[in-house]
């Protein structure tokens, strides 16, 4: 094997997230605007061989684990035909979905089938009136669905995604938690970031793990951080002090976790950021369509890797929010 990807900070990358699309079905308003989103148009998409190519490039040169994300990656035709193909990268040991569930009941049994298991679900809510508050459609049912099949046909572990926002998610938090806690899944709590494409954010709008501990220490079970949980994982892992499951908490904005960061992404249309918050980004695109060998994509993730900064800041007065919304980059 050629290489680590270590950057200019000693940080080793062995994760990709690849966007399959910037499309989304509902429109989360922590995420999208309710009207007039610029969505890219298709032949500026890469090509499911142009991915294949890339993951099967960042493969040789170290990545082991792949997450599939969009916008909402069931959107993008044939996805079930992507992730079969991904499965095969040499090099590649685990693959995950993240999804809204919304289609997940169509397509389950083919993802199933294409050899996924792992599922990362985002769902802020069980009351259909505050799904469609926050997403501004009225797809809990569908979403409910979704989750039941993924569930029935053996998809595990099952992760559940809730956008914790302050002044909003509250009344959630305790069902939210319940409710993976009876069905076997794991909640992962993520502090609110400045990715929404409102900017809408404010330092104030954050619900901080802290205080989710608290609540759900208080109204459920106290809960312990595990001491052994992997300390590259974006989320920091608690366990239930009565043995009833697991809890994460993605503290990005109260504990930024960038000095074990993993991760590089890429954008559906073939940018490479090695970081969510990036403003500078690397074109793949151009080398694959433009007759780039494999030697010269590597570089260019490479190079990509070397440039990578220390982290965000959004803590400081410096932080600029990136020129793109979450939909667009693929959390
Ligand atoms: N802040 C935090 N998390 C967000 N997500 C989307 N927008 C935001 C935001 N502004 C989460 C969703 C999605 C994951 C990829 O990112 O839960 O599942
Ligand atoms: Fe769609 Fe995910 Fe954005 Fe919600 S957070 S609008 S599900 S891409």
């Amino acid at each position: 094997m050629s290489a680590p990807l270590i950057d200019g900070f000693g940080r080793l990358h062995d994760n990709l997230r690849i966007s399959v699309t910037d499309r989304c079905n509902i429109r989360c308003f922590y995420c999208m605007p309710e009207t007039g989103v610029k969505f890219m148009p298709r032949g500026e998409l890469l090509t499911f061989e142009e991915i294949e190519r890339v993951a099967r490039i960042a493969a040789e040169l170290g990545i082991t684990k792949i997450r599939v994300t969009g916008g909402e990656p069931l959107l993008r035709r044939g996805l079930p035909v992507l992730i079969e193909r991904l499965m095969q990268v040499p090099g590649i040991r685990d693959l995950a979905l993240t999804t809204n569930a919304v289609l997940l009941e169509e397509f389950a049994p083919a993802l199933y089938d294409a050899g996924l298991r792992r599922l990362n679900i985002h769902l802020d809510t069980l009351d259909r009136a505050r799904f469609q508050q926050i997403t501004r459609r009225d797809d809990l049912p569908a979403v409910l669905r979704g989750i039941n099949a993924a569930r029935r046909l053996g998809f595990g572990p099952i992760k559940i995604n809730v956008v914790a926002v302050k002044d909003l998610i509250e009344p959630d938090l305790v069902p939210m938690a319940r409710y993976c806690r009876e069905n076997g899944f794991e909640p992962r709590f993520i502090e609110f970031m400045p990715l929404d494409a409102q900017h809408l954010w404010e330092r104030g709008r954050v619900l901080t793990a802290d205080q989710m501990i608290e609540t759900l220490s208080r109204e459920i079970a106290p809960l312990l951080p595990v001491r052994d949980a992997d300390p590259r994982a974006p989320a920091t892992e608690y366990r239930y002090a009565d043995g009833g499951g697991s809890v994460g908490f993605i503290a990005s904005v109260t504990k930024p976790f960038c000095l074990n960061c993993n991760r590089l992404r890429l954008t559906s249309e073939g940018k490479l950021r090695y970081c969510l918050f990036a403003i500078e980004e690397a074109d793949v695109r151009t080398l694959l369509r433009g007759g780039g060998t494999d030697a010269q994509i590597a570089d260019c993730i490479r190079g990509n890797v070397k440039e990578k900064w220390l982290g965000h800041e959004i803590n400081s007065s410096r932080f600029v929010a990136p020129p793109r919304p979450m939909y667009s980059i693929g959390g």
